[in-house]
Parts: C-alpha cells; structure tokens; sequence
C-alpha cells in the first residue's frame, strides 16, 4: 500500500516581501519585478495572477502604501507620489499586457472556430419508412382503437398449425409442394406459414375466448416474383371469438376497417367462397377506392393516385369521379367493376375452436385476412408487386413517407 498521506505541498503563497515607502530602492525592485512578471505572463490566467501578486491588497505595493499614512509631513507627501507612481506603473503594465494577451485570444478564436461556408453540405440521401410498415401501422392502429390486441406469430410455423388445427385435410392442395416451403428436414413438419391463420389457433390455446386479436405477419408461397406475385408478402389477420358472434359483426368490423384504411365512403361486400377453417366463408370485396365503386374515373385519371399524390384515402370521396355526362374512362384499378378482391373471411369453422380448446356450443367466432401490398397496390396505385421488395429508397420516399 502507498503512503495516503500527501507530499508536503511547497508554499505558493508566501507572505509578501516587506517594501517600505520611503525606501525607493525597495519600492523600484518591487515594481520591477512586478512588471518582469506581468510581461512574462503567457495567457489572461496567467496575467490575472501575477496582477494579484503584484497589485492586489496582499502585495508588497498595497502593503506598503498602507504604511504612507503613519508618516511625518514631508516624508508622507514624496512617499505619496512615490507609492502612486509605482502602483500605476504596475496598473499601466497590467492593462498593456491585457489587450495584448485578449487580442492573442480573440485571433486565436478566430482561427480555431472558423467556419468554411464554402465546405459543401452533406450530400447523403435520406432513408424513408417502408410503405408497407407504414401501412400495417395503420391498420394495427385501427384495431387497437378497436380495443382488439395486436399478436404476432412464428414465419417457420409447425405444418400443424398452419393445417391440421385449421382443418385442412391431410390431401388438401394448399399442402403440396408448390404451395408451400417446407423445412429441411421433411420430417420435423415445419413450413413456412403460407398465411398468418394459423395464428388463430395458436392465439386461442394460449388465451382462451373470448379473444379479439389483429395479426399482422409475413407469410411465404412459392410464387415467382412477377409485376402481380412475390413468394413473400404480409398479411393482417383477424380473430374474433366470444358468446354470439355473428356474420353482421364481421361485416361491421369489414366495414369500418375499410373506411379506416381506404377513407369515408369505402363500403364491403362478401361473396360465397370456401375456406376449410371457416363455415360459412366469403372473398371480401372493396368498393373500389380510385373511382368510388362507378367503374369509371374521370379521363387522365384513369390509375390510382401515384407519386408524391395524395392517396385515395386521403381524398374526400364526393371528389372523386362521378361522370353523370358520361365522358370518364374505365377504372383500370377495379376493371371497371367498382370492387376489388381484398381477403378471405368467415365465421370459424367449430372444428377448429374445437382443435384450439374452445367450445364451440358455447362461442363463435369470426376470422378474416388481407393481403398488404394489394392494400397498397390498388390505395396507392403501385402498378409492380416487384416495386415494392427491391427495397430502392426513391419508392419509399415516393409515399412522402422521409423520417
Ligand atoms: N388465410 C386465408 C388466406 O390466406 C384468408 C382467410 C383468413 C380466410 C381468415 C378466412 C379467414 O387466403
């Protein structure tokens, strides 16, 4: 262990020489020295303690002007001069020295606080949010408000859940390989989930009914990637499962989820379909949000909005084209249908309430899923699925989207 007691520090302040006032010798060795050391010092802190040394009210100089008043007459008035003399020398010094050294300083500022307006700016571009984040956001926002909780399941899902539990028989279709991408090896039956449904099950095991979850995940087939396809693409899905439940509260929940992500006036219609998970099932239908469901748009109109437009949601409906004179062109983005295909729906199958430990006697329950980057294929009018995976950030930035 080192010795904690510190070295004895050396005396910095000894006690001032003695001057005496009618000593001109001693009072002229005084301020010699004094100004010996205000020109010595090298910055403004410096000068400052030497001017404290030297002329403060503990100096030689001070002290020994203190002294004037104890003496006789004569001697008392050439101490005087003597004492103001030498004090102003040193105040005059002192001051000299100052502006020389704040000058030094100001330069210096100068110099090492110099800003180049010529230097060019940073010229990195800037990210942007992906449109398609942005969009799930939007829709888990709406189901949020909705009271509903937002889920996320496994991408490499358990071939169970994303059939069995969802009642696919063992020779459905969707199971085969050019469907689905199953996992090396076959044996352990794991895919990667071709839709988010089969988070339905999983959420239901884990919480019971009644239970309202918003499910918004990627899922994966084995598309090629082309203008209208890609092997990877999200989806939202939706559960909900409790006492009375029926097709009237989809359509509701369909409805104003279309209002939320495709503006006011947007509407649903349902269609038969089958699902092997739901009983009844429908395809959803959206009232085409580019021509307000006319099937026309007004002539250069004709595609959704594009870029840097405001999107069709974000536009009043009463503004959008409606042609009495007749003189529109065919919606493209609907074929002049005035619905586009949206997801799949329905009331959940008993068999799988039943699968995932609900009793189905007792509850019901009703499930939908939608496509994203159609959401925003047709809201947006993005022409290319391929756009939308390729990840430039010029088409990010295309949706005003810039963080
Ligand atoms: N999972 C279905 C699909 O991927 C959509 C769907 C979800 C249908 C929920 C009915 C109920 O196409």
């Amino acid at each position: 262990m080192p010795d904690p007691t510190p070295e004895p520090a050396p005396n910095r302040d000894p006690d001032p020489v003695a001057v005496s006032p009618t000593d001109a010798e001693q009072v002229e060795a005084a301020v010699a020295e004094a100004l010996s050391a205000v020109a010595a010092a090298g910055d403004l802190d410096e000068l400052t303690a030497a001017a404290r040394a030297h002329g403060g009210d503990r100096s030689p100089l001070s002290l020994a002007n203190r002294e004037i008043g104890a003496l006789p007459g004569p001697a008392k008035a050439e101490a005087g001069r003597r004492m103001g003399q030498a004090r102003r020398d040193v105040a005059e010094a002192v001051a000299e020295r100052r502006a020389v050294l704040e000058a030094e300083r100001d330069a210096a500022v100068l110099v090492t606080e110099a800003q180049d307006l010529t230097q060019p700016t940073s010229r990195r571009p800037r990210g942007a949010r992906h449109p398609l984040g942005l969009l799930v956001e939007e829709v888990e926002d709406f189901f949020t408000g909705l009271g509903w909780t937002v889920l996320e399941g496994p991408e490499v899902e358990a071939e169970w859940f994303n059939f069995d539990a969802l009642n696919f028989g063992p020779d459905h279709p969707a199971r085969q390989m050019q469907d689905t991408f199953f996992v090396d090896p076959p044996e352990d039956g794991l895919v990667l989930r071709t839709h988010t449904s089969p988070v339905q099950a999983r959420a239901l095991l884990d919480h019971g009914a009644p239970l309202y979850v918003a499910v918004p995940g990627r899922v994966f087939r084995t598309d090629e990637l082309d203008a209208t396809h890609t092997p990877v693409f999200t989806q939202v899905e939706g559960l909900a499962v409790d006492e009375h439940l029926t097709m009237a509260n989809l359509r509701g929940v369909l409805d104003a989820m279309a209002v939320a992500v495709l503006g006011e006036g947007t509407t649903t219609r349902l269609r038969p379909a089958f699902f092997p998970f739901t009983e009844p099932s429908a395809e959803m239908d959206v009232r085409c949000p580019v021509c307000a469901g006319t099937g026309e748009v007004a002539p250069g109109a004709a595609r959704g909005a594009g870029a840097g437009a405001p999107s069709a949601a974000e536009e009043d409906a009463s503004t959008r084209t409606e042609d009495p004179a007749g003189e529109g062109v065919p919606c493209r983005t609907c074929g002049s249908t005035g619905w586009i295909e949206w997801g799949g729906c329905g009331m959940v199958n008993p068999h799988v309430l039943r699968a995932a430990g609900v009793d189905p006697e007792r509850y019901s329950g009703f499930a939908f899923g939608m496509g994203i980057e159609r959401t925003l294929m047709f809201r947006n009018g993005v022409e290319d699925m391929r756009d939308m995976v390729e990840g430039d950030v010029r088409f990010s930035r295309q949706f005003g989207t810039e963080v």
